[in-house]
């Protein structure tokens, strides 16, 4: 049990969020959850964790929630909230593939600095939700174009992130690969459930504490590929 480590999950309305949130609430930790819509009904407020209301390409928001924490609040922030985004690289609108960026890359990185301050020194961990699809040594295939450039952006960022606002702090940083999950975005066809995966990233996250490092690694401890 983790009694009393506290967590900020941001986009935690549904799937591996939600599931996040319910997983670290049973280990023991405290858990706050940003959802866009804390009145839809799949918002978890069941769970009696805090829920604030943001969307993660909201700066000015971000950084409101941010000074409402106070200054080294977080053993745990994860930056979970993405899209898919179009799949057909020549088909889609500008402002589709240009949303895709914000929502996954430098939307959550922005996040990622805005919070940082709230992280603890020394044992804090600030997790980015990638993807293996973002990995340019993987990558046999293409496909799903957008979403795997926004991936691989995001881990840039959160590489950056690292050097800027982690490193000196203590601060582990980890790009995380849920797996291919059975969720609205993974689809029925996917072979893992949300607890098998949630359950692997909570012990992911539970065992970077201290490392102080940026790895790329999926629910299950193994390291991926840049
Ligand atoms: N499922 C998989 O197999 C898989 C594999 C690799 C990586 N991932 C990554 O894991 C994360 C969660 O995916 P999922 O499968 O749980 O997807 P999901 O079921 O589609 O849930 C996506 C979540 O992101 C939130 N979100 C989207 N845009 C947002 C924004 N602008 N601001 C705040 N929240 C926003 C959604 O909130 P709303 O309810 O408001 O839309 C929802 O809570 C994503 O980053 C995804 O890329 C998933």
């Amino acid at each position: 049990m983790a009694d009393g480590k506290t967590a900020l999950i941001v986009g935690a309305s549904r799937g591996l969020g939600l599931g996040l949130v319910r997983e670290l609430s049973g280990r023991g930790w405290l858990v706050a959850a940003t959802v866009r819509d804390p009145s839809s009904a799949k918002a978890p407020t069941d769970l009696g964790v805090g829920v604030e209301q943001l969307d993660v390409t909201d700066l000015r928001a971000v950084e409101a929630l941010s000074a409402r924490l106070g200054r080294g609040s977080l053993d745990l922030l994860v930056l979970n909230a993405g899209v898919s985004g179009p799949r057909d690289l020549m088909a889609a609108e500008p402002e589709a593939i240009a949303a895709t960026f914000i929502t996954n890359a430098a939307g959550p990185a922005r996040a990622a600095h805005a919070l940082a301050g709230a992280v603890k020194p020394r044992t804090g961990v600030v997790a980015f939700m990638s993807s293996l699809m973002g990995s340019i040594g993987d990558n046999n295939s293409g496909g799903s174009d957008t979403y795997r450039a926004s991936k691989a952006a995001m881990n840039s960022y959160a590489r950056s992130f690292h050097h800027r606002a982690a490193e000196a702090e203590g601060i582990t940083t980890l790009s995380l690969h849920p797996g291919w999950v059975r969720t609205d975005m993974g689809g029925e066809r996917a072979p893992l459930d949300v607890d098998t995966s949630v359950r692997g990233l909570a012990e992911v996250c539970e065992a970077a504490s201290g490392r102080g490092d940026h790895r790329f690694i999926q629910y299950d401890g193994r390291e991926l590929p840049w």
